[in-house]
């Protein structure tokens, strides 16, 4: 039996994440769900942002959907993002982000990239401190982090089949912390080749990575990267998915995953149900790929997704038509799914 924490969250996540069950539940029919509580709204209401109940069900089903949570966009006493607690509580060291061209909303119909973001450590974890008038920000990237997202790394490329691993880092100005992280995770995934796999092995300092992201993004496979550049260039990367709203993630540690679209709240478009589930629902594929390890699930939901934007979701330019329902787009999916 498969087990899944759902955590809905705040805003479109109260929408979009039971459209992703749905999607689940059609395809896995004994898939044991919990809710659980976590978020903005959930701080208001009991003090904190993932209670312990919340962090314990998702140790007990190894696998969750997050929705997305609202953060203050000040400084408030006692709040912690969420998403970061879990990411660090749960040591889900690997950000999976795939950006996969998708039919009519994508720009360009021939990307299909991984970006392998670190998820524990760098600037991210935000140690800062005001000496005087300065104010410091600490930023300590480990052996440990780089192999072991190194080694994921490698893993994703043999799940997708991919002939190009890119280390993307800063190296010449950061020799010490870029230059531990890019040596590692050379010597890492250099260590992983099995005999016969002739992947390439390269690396790119982080701005011509985001220029060629931009220029020749179907020449990458797996880029691998830490913290807060796989977070800057996963977003611009998402751009050739055709949207926010499209583009899915998994963080995923040793016995632990949680699925979550990129996307954030929404509070603009929050309550009125046009939501778009697409970021959501590709998420869950992630969880059913790398989790459950079902590739013929995923690429069912998958094709349903593509399937469904080629013949039945209506678009118009290349975005989806506005106001168009999210349960419209969840009920094009589920027709799809045996397509
Ligand atoms: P956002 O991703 O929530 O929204 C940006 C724009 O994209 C908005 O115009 C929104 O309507 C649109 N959009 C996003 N997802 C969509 C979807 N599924 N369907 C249709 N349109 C969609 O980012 P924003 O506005 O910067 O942040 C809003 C709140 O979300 C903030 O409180 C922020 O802290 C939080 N946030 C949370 C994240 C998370 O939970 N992982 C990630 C990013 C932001
Ligand atoms: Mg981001």
């Amino acid at each position: 039996m498969f087990s899944l924490c759902v955590i809905e969250g705040d805003g479109i996540g109260k929408e979009v994440i039971p459209a992703a069950v749905e999607v689940l539940k059609a395809v896995i029919p004994d898939l044991y769900i919990h809710a659980a509580q976590a978020g903005w709204q959930t701080f208001q209401e009991h003090g904190t942002s993932v209670p312990t109940e919340t962090l314990t069900a998702v140790r007990k089903c190894g696998a969750a959907l997050f929705g997305a949570v609202s953060s203050p966009s000040g400084k408030v006493e006692g709040y912690r993002s969420a998403i970061l607690t879990l990411r660090q509580e749960l040591d889900l060291y690997a950000n999976v982000r795939p950006v996969r061209s998708l039919p009519r909303l994508s720009p360009r119909q021939d990307v299909n990239l991984v970006i392998m973001r670190e998820n524990t450590e760098d600037l991210y974890v935000g140690r800062e401190r005001m000496e005087e008038d300065s104010a410091v920000a600490e930023r300590v990237i480990t052996r440990r982090a780089s192999q072991r997202i190194g080694r994921r790394a490698v893993e994703v490329l043999r799940i997708e089949n991919f002939q190009r691993l890119t280390i993307v880092h800063k190296a010449n100005i950061l020799p010490l912390t870029d230059g531990l992280f890019r040596d590692t995770v050379c010597a890492t995934v250099q260590e992983m080749r099995h005999p016969g796999e002739n992947w390439a092995v390269d690396e790119l300092l982080v701005d011509t990575a985001a220029y060629q992201l931009v220029s020749h993004p179907h020449t990458f496979g797996v880029l691998v990267t830490t913290n807060l550049f796989g977070d800057i260039l996963s977003d611009e990367a998402a751009f050739w998915c055709g949207g926010m709203g499209l583009a899915p993630s998994l963080n995923w540690g040793d016995e632990i995953a949680i699925a979550e679209p990129v996307h954030g709240s929404a509070p603009d478009i929050a309550g009125r149900g046009i939501a778009n589930p697409i970021a959501a629902i590709l998420s869950a594929a992630l969880l059913v790929r790398y989790y459950w390890n079902l590739p013929q699930v995923a690429w069912q939901i998958e094709n349903a997704v593509r399937r469904a934007l080629e013949f039945d979701i209506q678009v118009s330019g290349s975005q989806l038509k506005p106001d168009i329902p999210t349960e419209a787009v969840l009920k094009a999916i589920l027709t799809r799914l045996n397509d």
